[in-house]
């Protein structure tokens, strides 16, 4: 039985401290982080003072504090996946920076590309345009689980999946880190080596794990990893990123191409367009407020508080919380109550909002209803309590 962890024996802030770092609404219980994140005031704050030296500096900010800045703020988020900094670019979004790879990667007509069945709707989109024009096809690789009292998706049975799609000549595939849907991590290590032992490149949707899991691109090195900073890392919307395996660096453009052609891989993405560049500038800075809110104890603590709330909301209602057997990340999947099949998921996530002071993610998967929740620092048991109660008052929420 998990209990809830303690945020004193793991030496981390008190929850005054921890609330009073964001801007979030006192009177909500906030456990739908793995969407949007949260930014600290601080680093909201230092986001618009580099905006107001833009309007005060004018041209003059782009070149003599812009490009220098910017170059820092690369080589502090390189450092933290575990790179050099000269394999990453900047993304106003994972999704771009992942529709920027895919555009670029060559595929043979007929080869397969492969992803998950739980990949990130917008990566299925580009995915499936990309097969359309080069006349390759989709492999969705698919999910299931034995059944008990958790959904376990064991790994070696993950694997074996990969292994026998990869039998067939496949272009490139696509691997969640940490999947949206579910909150599983994928047992990358062995995914990456199985495709590289066939020449397949590897392009990793990490969006949901910087500062949610442990990354280390120097043991498990990929062709291509896109992640977010805004999510888990505390940095402002807008801040994604991509990194490119070096011999991959002269092949990969930008979506739009902009007015000097061969200023080389970086360049051409830190030049693209006028606009806001400060998120990225502020990079660092969060990575510092992250350390200070705890840094890698709250990998560990995030996924106890997630461990001990998916006990406590499937044991009342219930229902089976999905687990795989390689270590939780900060997000899971738990079924809602049997009466809540059938309901509209998006009514239902907005009237657990608005009428009962609830932010978390309602999903339909395999013909069910789910709820994903997430742990940060600033929650508490009682945020998993309110779900929990506001759910089992049966026919209030369930009214569509
Ligand atoms: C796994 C995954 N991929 C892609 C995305 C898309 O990210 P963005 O909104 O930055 O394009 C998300 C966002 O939640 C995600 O979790």
């Amino acid at each position: 039985m998990s209990s809830w962890p303690s945020r004193k024996l793991a030496g981390l802030p008190t929850i005054a401290l921890a609330r009073s770092t964001f801007f979030l609404k006192r009177n909500i219980a906030h456990i739908n982080h793995g969407g949007v994140g949260a930014t600290p005031r601080k680093i909201n704050d230092a986001r618009h003072r580099y905006q107001i030296l833009l309007e005060k500096m004018g041209g003059r900010f782009v070149e003599d504090e812009l490009f220098p800045r910017l170059r820092n703020a690369t080589i502090a988020l390189a450092k933290f996946i575990g790179q050099d900094g000269d394999g990453l670019v900047f993304m106003p979004s994972a999704t771009e920076a992942i529709g920027t790879v895919i555009s670029n990667i060559p595929v043979i007509s007929g080869r397969q590309i492969i992803i998950s069945e739980f990949s990130y709707p917008s990566v299925k989109e580009i995915v499936s345009a990309k097969a359309s024009v080069s006349g390759a096809h989709v492999f969705e690789i698919k999910h299931d689980f034995c059944q008990g009292s958790v959904l376990l998706e064991r790994s070696d049975v993950l694997i074996n999946k990969y292994r026998q799609a990869l039998e067939k000549a496949t272009a490139f595939v696509v691997i969640d880190h940490m999947c949206s849907r579910t909150g599983a991590v994928a047992p990358l290590a062995t995914l990456v080596r199985l495709c590289h032992e066939r020449g397949v490149p590897v392009l990793v949707d990490g969006a949901a794990a910087p500062g949610a899991i442990p990354i280390d691109l120097k043991t498990v090195v990929p062709e291509f990893y896109v992640g977010t900073a805004y999510k888990w890392l505390f940095a402002p919307k807008g801040s994604a990123f991509l990194w490119t395996a070096p011999e991959w660096r002269d092949r990969i453009r930008p979506l739009i191409l902009n007015k000097a052609p061969d200023i080389g891989f970086q360049e051409s993405f830190a030049r693209m367009g006028s606009c806001d560049r400060a998120q990225f500038l502020v990079i660092p800075d969060a990575i510092d407020v992250w350390k200070r809110l705890g840094g890698e104890t709250l990998y560990n603590w995030n996924r106890q508080m997630v461990a001990a709330a998916s006990e406590m909301l499937s044991c009342w209602w219930g229902s089976r919380s999905w687990s795989n057997d390689t270590p939780l990340g900060p997000m899971n999947l738990i079924e809602l109550p049997e009466y809540y099949n059938g309901v509209d998921r998006a009514s239902l996530q907005k009237k657990l909002y608005y009428d009962c002071g609830v932010d978390t993610r309602i999903l339909s998967l395999k013909g069910k209803n789910w709820v994903r929740i997430s742990a940060q620092i600033y929650n508490t048991p009682s945020d998993y309590r309110k779900l929990a109660r506001c759910m089992c008052v049966r026919g209030q929420l369930s009214r569509s």
